[in-house]
């Protein structure tokens, strides 16, 4: 059973560190707690010593305590996993830069592993461009940064910022990896094509089925890339590669193809794209024009014949009419192991909404309905089936 040190920074998320802790208690763990200062501000280092049955360690030069240990050298080297629940932004901003002026930011500098950091603050401090460059240099140090949530916060602000639910958090780190070891590409938003340099042909997607289904993959444990076309939601957290037009989405899809266990194409693709780029904005000097199309490549259909007897392709249909014969059609056509399904007529769930209700066709004729679920639920939905497919394929059963 690995020992978790949890550092907890001076933010109102602090309550929901004492949850995170008990969590891990539960679970059998050993945990040990270093507060900042103005952590002590929000909780009492009580709470979490009650919690923990452990001493929560906060000055750095507490003379006479325990004059046999040298706290940040000891702890540093005795936790197996280390966790920073909430991180705020100046706490961060010092770790990102090396700076030591507190028990908890020179434990970090001991430790010699990848911290967990949960950031919690302001919607405006954490778009700041200091708080997000110290992120991003954290990620590059080979943390790992659990993105915050969207939602009210405690300042009444609305936006992201939130610190991660504990639960969430737990699940993160101790809970089930059924995806371990398994390459995942999971392709998402729309496709754009150009027309000239300011217009293009698109298609209505947020890229929130993709993401999520990228996002979930990661929690339970898979190696996941995401081929991202134009999104209106964050990647951030995820490895991505950003394309503009359906040519670039198969060309960066067929690259990985060969190391992919489960391939999960939720992009919504142009279909056609004009047959002659104009370099110079095309005037509007007639009342009427026609622009020339011709048909984009058909990724799935394309990269079909390539497609290993061990390896899963899950595809997408959204439909406006006849869902369920326009679905089996395509899962043919694209040689899919099943096809997700949804109607698009409906304006309560699919595009943009944080809710979906879809049918699933399998290959082998079966159907699984979803009814209304959040967007994270089907992607749940989606994971765990194609896993299924994957262990049966691989004889992993
Ligand atoms: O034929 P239709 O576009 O409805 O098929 C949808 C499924 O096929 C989705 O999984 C989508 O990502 C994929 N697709 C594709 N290449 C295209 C168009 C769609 O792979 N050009």
């Amino acid at each position: 059973m690995p020992n978790y040190l949890i550092g907890v920074t001076g933010g109102i998320a602090c309550y929901k560190t004492i949850t995170l802790c008990r969590l891990l208690m539960k679970a059998g763990h050993d945990v040990r707690v270093i507060m900042t200062d103005n952590a002590c501000k929000f909780v009492t280092p009580l709470t979490f010593e009650t919690i923990t049955r452990n001493r929560a360690y906060v000055d750095e030069f507490d003379a006479g305590l325990a004059p046999d240990i040298i706290e940040h050298i000891d702890l540093a080297n005795w936790a197996d996993e280390f966790v920073i629940a909430p991180a705020t932004a100046n706490s961060m901003a010092k770790i990102a830069n090396g700076i030591a002026d507190n028990l908890l930011t020179s434990t970090v500098l001991v430790y010699k592993k990848p911290i967990v950091f949960s950031p919690a603050m302001n919607v405006d401090m954490y778009a700041n461009v200091a708080t997000q460059t110290n992120l991003k240099r954290l990620a590059e140090m080979g943390h790992q940064i659990i993105e915050p949530g969207v939602g009210e916060m405690a300042c009444q602000a609305e936006g992201k910022g939130r610190m991660a639910e504990p639960e969430e958090i737990f699940q993160m780190l101790c809970g089930d990896m059924p995806l371990e070891g398994v390459n995942i590409l999971v392709t998402a938003g729309p496709t754009v094509e150009p027309i000239d340099p300011v217009r293009y042909i698109s298609n209505r997607s947020s890229g929130k089925m993709g993401v999520a289904i990228a996002k979930k993959a990661m929690a339970m444990g898979a190696n996941v890339k995401v081929v991202a076309g134009p999104v209106s939601v964050s990647l951030e957290g995820l490895n991505c590669v950003s394309v503009q037009t359906a040519d670039e989405m198969l060309a960066a899809v067929k690259a990985d193809l060969s190391k992919v266990n489960i391939l999960i194409m939720a992009a919504a693709v142009a279909d056609y794209k004009v047959s002659e780029y104009s370099d110079k904005k095309i005037k509007k000097n007639s009342e009427n024009m026609s622009i020339e199309l011709e048909k984009n490549p058909d990724i799935l259909k394309t990269i079909a014949s390539d497609k290993d007897v061990k390896q899963v392709f899950v595809g997408f249909a959204a439909e406006s009419n006849d869902v369920r014969e326009n679905a089996l059609k395509k899962l043919d056509a694209k040689n899919l192991d099943f096809i997700v399904a949804n109607d698009i007529s409906r304006e309560d769930i699919g595009f943009e909404t944080d809710q979906n209700e879809v049918s699933i066709y399998f290959s082998d004729g079966t159907t699984t309905e979803s009814g209304k679920i959040e967007k994270s639920k089907v992607a749940e939905l989606i994971l765990s089936n194609a896993l299924k497919l994957y262990k049966a394929k691989n004889g992993t059963v």
